[in-house]
């Protein structure tokens, strides 16, 4: 078959490619020479993942691809063979990238962004378990004509899939202005090998979120093939090393759509589509992904890929609040003869009326009714307001309540948005996302000045209610607490447990979203769990949460301790968005954040630290956390709370602000405590923080000691 030839003749090719530029690379820089990528734990995670050998130097490199050549390269032409001479072209191909990499240099150029760091691994972590992002396209080589090729990668992106593309296909996007980057879920890889870059990515997320250790073969690709849900799409001729590559895909479970003629076709492996307005859905169908389909009658692409899209002023056709003018959103539960379902108004201006590069005032209302709709799930499905705007391409929303700040882009008010068509969108995605709670929803859309000032009385009122209300919820005033699953898609043993005063790890999942999906999906991955016995109030353990731990972590887990992270601690999946770790000679601990990619005291970047807990197992002295979670009272109440804090960078410091000024008022640690935390302009090392916090007096200096 020609297939299997291909990639036997292929995974030769390759692997000697490999070699000889090895052999090469030992000559010139020696093979002492370090090799590394930027910026994750997992070294190169191709061989990390499938035999576990620790590469440091080029010098490793030489026995392990000789190896991979003895035991993979076969001449007989079977499926088997083809899968295990795919498996050696993987191995080849990161070899030949990591060559790039030599001495830890990033040699990639605009705008291909080759290796992908551990950190935007971690951020895509709750999109792809929670569905957002539903599955994952590699599309590699040239496509026909850039019309139809940019047409793919769009239909792609609005059905929210994560793409990663390589060779002349970034060309021809980059023509068409299809937008790519991290932003928008589209990694242009680069050319040729930097191929492998999709399938390092995708190997990372059975070491980050599995847990799986390295070198267990088996292991790493039934993860593969079990959750990632990723396909290949190989436009243009192929030629005998893209067959031999093709088959490592296979070898990982993920199928390939061509829009070559195949002599012989693999039935749900290797399939020919030569109709470029059918390359997708094959795909997605060969790899069992499910799309729900939206339909939103407006003229912009809506998907999560232009959730991170940026508008710059100069390309706003408009713009609304922001400290400009008077601008809030407002969801309200009312009474089912208040809501008109689908209804839209608009009082004031619409756009055509708005001239370009003007600013006016907005008032979003969203007024919901649902039989089973609570007076606490407004504040939640207002948060998602930011989302849903966001979702629309050429539309930006930042901020929140009375400080929303939205911009319409120039190219959207070409293609004829209306402000109107904010409510088509969030009518559509409300009903879509939360039917069982929102039976009519009804959108008016305030843009008059005088109008606005009246009605952002109303949302005054309501914003001071709700803050109330959230904080006499605590940890004890309420019966139940949530368990999150949700996760489990990816780190099949972690749990949450979400309290009122500690959201879930990953920033994203607080107690009162918990409680509405909850209400949502009664079945899904937010449980309510009754606390039971106290086994000790202190570190905060108790009977019925111990139950269900050891249950919902298939009984890898006997015990949790919810106020404490130095013995039996919360276990932590891989999603978060800062990680603690204890600093011995401070008596302290230190937080970093995925943003901060800088070295920290405890020796550790945030990916090497991030590296070492994570797959839902206890790491005590080590816990992942979502940032907020730094502000609340019962942050790590047993160790000593947020006085133990002695180190963060200067990013997460500004991005809490004031919260944190007030949770270290409220603990008692007086206003001047943030300033007493060191970061990364005090020093990266313990010894170089250590005097700064005796000079100021931290109080974690005089604490007990916490080991
Ligand atoms: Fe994952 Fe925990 Fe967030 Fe749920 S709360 S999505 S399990 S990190
Ligand atoms: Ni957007
Ligand atoms: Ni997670």
């Amino acid at each position: 078959m020609e297939l299997f030839k291909g990639a036997y003749e292929g995974a030769v090719t390759a692997t000697s490619y490999a070699e000889i530029l090895l052999a090469k690379a030992i000559k010139e820089h020696g093979a002492d020479c370090p090799v590394k990528y930027p910026d994750t734990a997992y070294r190169l995670p191709v061989i990390t993942a499938l035999s576990g050998e620790e590469v440091n130097t080029i010098g490793d490199l030489a026995p392990i691809l000789n190896r991979i050549r003895t035991t993979n390269i076969r001449e007989g032409l079977t499926f088997e063979n083809a899968k295990l001479n795919g498996e050696a072209t993987l191995y080849a191909a990161e070899v030949i990238e990591a060559l790039r990499y030599l001495k830890g240099v990033k040699p990639d150029k605009f705008p291909y962004c080759g290796f992908i760091a551990d950190p935007i691994l971690r951020k895509f972590g709750v999109p792809l378990v929670d569905q957002t992002i539903p599955g994952v396209a590699v599309i590699v080589g040239k496509g026909k004509d850039s019309k139809s090729t940019a047409k793919l990668v769009k239909d792609l992106q609005s059905k929210g899939i994560m793409i990663f593309l390589c060779n002349e296909v970034i060309e021809q996007c980059i023509e068409e202005n299809v937008k790519i980057g991290a932003d928008f879920i589209t990694f242009p890889l680069g050319n040729f090998t930097q191929v492998i870059h999709a399938v390092n990515f995708a190997f990372r997320a059975g070491l980050a979120f599995g847990g799986i250790p390295a070198g267990q073969r088996e292991r790493a690709i039934e993860y593969q093939g079990k959750r990632v849900l990723a396909f290949v799409v190989q436009l243009g001729p192929n030629d005998i090393v893209k067959f031999a590559a093709e088959f490592g895909a296979i070898f990982m479970g993920f199928p390939i759509v061509t829009d070559q003629p195949v002599a012989e076709e693999i039935p749900d492996w290797y399939q020919s589509e030569p109709d470029y307005e059918k390359i997708g859905k094959l795909g997605l169908e060969m790899r069992g992904i499910k799309i729900k389909i939206v339909d939103i009658p407006v003229p912009i692409t809506i998907g999560p890929a232009f959730e991170g899209e940026t508008i710059r002023k100069k390309d706003a056709h408009v713009e609304f609040g922001g400290g400009r003018s008077t601008s809030f959103e407002l969801v309200r539960m009312c009474e089912a003869d208040e809501v008109e379902d689908g209804k839209i108004q608009v009082i004031g201006p619409e756009i055509d009326e708005m001239p370009e590069g003007s600013v006016f005032p907005l008032g979003v209302m969203v007024d919901v009714y649902g039989r089973k709709m609570q007076e606490d799930f407004e504040g939640v499905l207002e948060r998602r307001i930011h989302y849903f705007v966001n979702y629309g391409e050429g539309l930006w929303h930042v901020a929140q309540r009375n400080m929303m700040w939205v911009r319409i882009g120039k190219n959207a008010k070409e293609l004829g948005f209306k402000i109107k068509d904010i409510g088509e969108i969030l009518i559509a995605k409300f009903k879509s996302d939360y039917p069982a709670i929102i039976d009519r929803v009804q959108v008016t859309l305030v843009t008059d000045k005088d109008v606005i000032e009246e009605k952002i009385k109303l949302a005054i009122a309501k914003y001071s209610a709700r803050d109330a209300r959230l904080k006499g919820l605590t940890d004890e005033a309420v019966e139940t607490w949530y368990t999150c699953t949700l996760c489990q898609s990816f780190a099949p043993n972690h749990v949450c447990i979400v309290t009122p005063e500690h959201v879930g790890l990953c920033g994203a999942v607080s107690w009162l979203d918990a409680k509405a999906s909850n209400e949502i999906t009664p079945t899904g991955p937010n449980q309510p769990v009754t606390k039971g016995d106290c086994i000790d109030p202190v570190k905060g353990q108790w009977q019925n949460l111990n139950e269900f731990f050891y249950s919902g972590s298939n009984r890898t887990i006997e015990k949790v301790n919810f106020y404490t992270m130095m013995e039996d601690p919360m276990t932590s999946c891989g999603c978060f968005e800062a990680i603690m770790a204890i600093l011995p000679l401070c008596n302290g601990v230190m937080l970093t954040t995925r943003e901060h990619t800088g070295d920290t005291p405890c020796g550790m970047t945030f990916s090497a630290l991030a590296g070492t807990c994570g797959g839902g197992v206890q790491t005590p002295g080590f816990m992942g956390m979502g940032r907020r979670y730094l502000c609340s009272a019962k942050f790590i109440p047993a160790d000593g709370g947020l006085a133990r804090v002695v180190w963060m960078p200067k990013e997460l410091k500004e991005f809490l602000g004031q919260d944190l000024i007030d949770a270290a008022v409220a603990a008692g640690l007086g206003a001047d405590f943030v300033d007493k935390i060191a970061d990364e302009t005090v020093g990266t090392d313990e010894e170089a923080i250590l005097p700064f916090l005796e000079e100021k007096q931290h109080p974690a200096i005089t604490m007990d000691p916490m080991m």
